[in-house]
């Protein structure tokens, strides 16, 4: 399991972001954004740093994770302004929502490849006949490696790692990205968990197009679940899914995603998709495979 952190260059924020800074509500959120800079939310935000316990171990985590991030360190959640937290408390870290209008505070997110409804449990129930082993190319004595461009809270990436794929996961927001990252640590020391992670897991927090760009490393197979508007199924919950929207916005530059996917994977692309969503870029796949709520479209790049 390896880490890999953005290119740094303030020189690439986007005209529309520096447009952006001449209101000032915004500067938090380009200040958090200086080090991943195709990065953008779509809305502005203000989020701190902050944990719950006064253990030293800890202390020290939240202030890292202030630093590395650019983000303000609050001392406790209740002296935290109103708007998100990524909090440390003893279960690991979260995203918390906390506003004067609401009784309490809110967990929004949090990555747990251990218990949890999309965690361990799950992943191990999977097997080679389910619609995403069949799309992602999974047979009996052969495993593909995955690039998970979209990598979200980690849940397909898990279930593919717990298949025996070896997977990269990448994702571009550093705030799901630290999420993630505290996720696997916790899934690396539990017993159950340890070994998918250290032998089949590692996360990229970058642009996937980027990465695929500058990388050489052969996938077999390309993954991609971008945000879709108003999407009603996906692994994840509807208040997940929300909150993660509202950090991430709607993945609108999926298009160009799929593009440099195509041009990279060796075996095939696959796209989820809502059931009634058009494709994305337009674009036909070879075949689909198709459920309830959802689909998997397939794109083979070596035929
Ligand atoms: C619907 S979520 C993916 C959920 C994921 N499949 C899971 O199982 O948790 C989409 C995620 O893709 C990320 N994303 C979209 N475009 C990306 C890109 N070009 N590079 C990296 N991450 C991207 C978004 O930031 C968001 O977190």
């Amino acid at each position: 399991m390896f880490f890999r952190s953005a290119d740094r260059s303030w020189l690439q924020l986007t005209i529309q972001a520096i447009a952006r800074l001449v209101d000032s509500d915004l500067f938090y959120e380009l200040r958090s954004f200086k080090d991943y800079p195709r990065y953008s939310m779509t809305q502005p935000v203000s989020i701190t740093v902050s944990s719950t316990t006064d253990s030293p171990t800890i202390l020290q985590k939240a202030a890292s994770l202030s630093a590395r991030l650019n983000l303000p360190l609050s001392p406790s959640i209740e002296e935290a302004p109103s708007g998100y937290i990524l909090c440390y408390n003893d279960r690991g870290l979260q995203l918390l929502y906390s506003c004067a209008s609401l009784p309490r505070v809110n967990c929004l997110l949090y990555v747990d490849f251990i218990g949890g409804k999309n965690g361990y449990r799950l992943a191990k129930n999977c097997t080679i006949k389910q619609p995403l082993s069949r799309a992602v190319g999974v047979k009996s004595g052969f495993r593909p490696t995955v690039f998970d461009a979209t990598a979200g809270l980690g849940t397909d990436s898990f279930v593919m790692a717990s298949l025996g794929c070896q997977v990269t996961m990448c994702e571009r927001s550093p705030f799901l990205g630290v999420l993630l990252e505290d996720g696997l640590q916790r899934a690396w020391e539990n017993r159950k968990t340890t070994k998918i992670v250290s032998e089949h897991l590692r996360l990229i927090i970058q642009d996937s197009r980027d990465f695929l760009l500058a990388d050489h490393t052969v996938f077999h197979t390309i993954y991609l679940d971008p945000m879709f508007p108003h999407r009603k199924q996906s692994a994840l919950n509807k208040q997940t899914l929300r909150s993660i929207r509202l950090l991430v916005g709607d993945d609108l530059d999926g298009d160009s995603l799929l593009e440099v996917a195509l041009k990279r994977a060796a075996n095939r692309v696959v796209v989820k998709r809502p059931a009634a969503a058009p494709y994305l870029g337009a674009l036909p796949p070879n075949h689909s495979v198709t459920m309830k709520n959802s689909r998997f479209d397939v794109y083979l790049t070596n035929v």
